[in-house]
């Protein structure tokens, strides 16, 4: 079978004589059992909530499925799913490689929290590559990859990066949330860890926060659950049972955001006010030759460098859209565009370009509306100073 059917059966109630097409939402504290034997070998890891509830096995089978790992865990939030895997491999004295265009919020988990239990992290360009090798020592026991980056946009050469980690005896984890799964499998390309932030195209309906790891084998995943074990991790039934239903549009989805991504993009690129689109899927994007070699299509999230603008310009493209809407995060049905700032997240290599970045989360609705919004808003922007 094909991804797209298995994604559709993924995590559904087995066959019985009568049965919902979706698993019900399971809410769940406590479980009652009803012999002291039944009780002391447990039912099928089903023993207290904060373990998870049949619909969250759910999830995590369909999860698993996409991603083609070992298990998959939820976690509360794509920032949460991130951290604990991160703290599923480290202690005090030990070292961690993150790129250096890693989602900023972790970037603060790193340099706050765990600094102050004794990890240091050090911040690699993105596109390193084998060269990571040069970084690499026995007190490295992660490598935390972001392909691509979610402002920037570089895609990293994670088989030649995993290869160097492991022969150092480092772990990769590799956030692929931008990919949803669909297009990039990381742990195929030796990842030990894929990381979803579900909160965006997983769910994809921009009402809830929700964080996904699957590991690529069983002593991995060990580390992974007793980290969110002894953490006290929990995700609510109801949000594991949105996110499955999430999962099952998630292809279709994915497809009109790639086509819609693109249009935008390639329209954009053509804007004289725009002096690079920052797109995987092109050749003005770095890393574009790995992308076309390890990706099977791309997400709706992208950046455009604009040329310099006065701040009165920026103000008035924003408020000048009427579709696209003004706000954080990416991957729901709607369509937001967001001035980002890459130079306040860089160490490695500092971002030095002059113009103001937008970056563009395409949605769902007709393509040319889009357009016609972002034309509108180009020309309040030439108007204003
Ligand atoms: C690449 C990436 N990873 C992780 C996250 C964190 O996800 P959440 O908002 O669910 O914590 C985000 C959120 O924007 C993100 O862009």
């Amino acid at each position: 079978m094909k991804e797209d059917t298995k994604l559709i059966a993924a995590g559904r109630p087995h066959r019985r004589p009568h049965h919902p097409v979706n698993p019900p939402v399971e809410r769940a504290s406590t479980y009652l059992f009803p012999t002291y034997d039944d009780f002391t070998e447990g039912a099928k890891n089903i023993v207290y909530g904060r373990l998870g509830t049949p619909t969250h096995r759910a999830l995590e089978e369909a999860v698993n499925l996409l991603e083609g790992g070992f298990e998959t865990r939820l976690a509360p939030s794509g920032l949460a799913a991130v951290n604990y895997a991160l703290l599923a491999f480290c202690r005090a004295g030990d070292q961690i490689l993150a790129a250096d265009s890693v989602y900023d919020p972790v970037r603060k988990f790193c340099d706050g929290f765990l600094k102050r239990f004794g990890v240091e992290t050090i911040y690699y360009d993105p596109l390193v590559g084998s060269d990571i090798e040069a970084l690499l020592s026995p007190r490295v026991k992660v490598v935390l990859v972001e392909s691509p980056g979610s402002l920037t946009f570089e895609i990293q050469d994670l088989p030649a990066i995993a290869a160097a980690a492991h022969r150092s005896g480092a772990r990769v984890v590799a956030d692929n949330t931008w990919s949803a799964g669909c297009f990039y499998k990381p742990i195929r390309l030796g990842a030990d860890v894929s990381v979803q932030a579900g909160t965006k195209y997983l769910a994809g309906h921009a009402d809830l926060l929700i964080g996904t790891l699957t590991s690529a084998d069983e002593a991995t995943a060990r580390a992974v659950f007793q980290t969110l074990l002894q953490l006290g991790s929990n995700v609510s039934a109801d949000d594991a049972f949105l996110t499955l239903r999430g999962l099952r549009t998630l292809k279709t989805r994915m497809a009109r955001h790639e086509e819609t991504g693109l249009k935008l993009a390639k329209w954009l690129g053509k804007r004289a006010e725009v002096e690079r689109v920052l797109h995987p899927a092109f050749k003005s994007c770095p890393g574009h030759t790995i992308f076309k070699r390890d990706f099977s299509g791309s997400s709706g999230l992208f950046s455009i460098l604009m040329k310099p603008l006065a701040a009165g310009q920026i103000k008035a493209f924003f408020n000048a859209l009427k579709i696209f809407g003004v706000g954080y995060s990416w991957g729901g049905f709607e369509s937001l565009c967001v001035h980002v700032r890459p130079q306040n997240n860089r160490t490695a290599e500092p971002w030095t370009e002059a113009g103001p970045v937008f970056r563009l989360s395409a949605g769902l609705e007709d393509a040319d509306d889009l357009i016609a919004d972002l034309d509108r808003a180009l020309a309040a922007m030439a108007a204003a100073k």
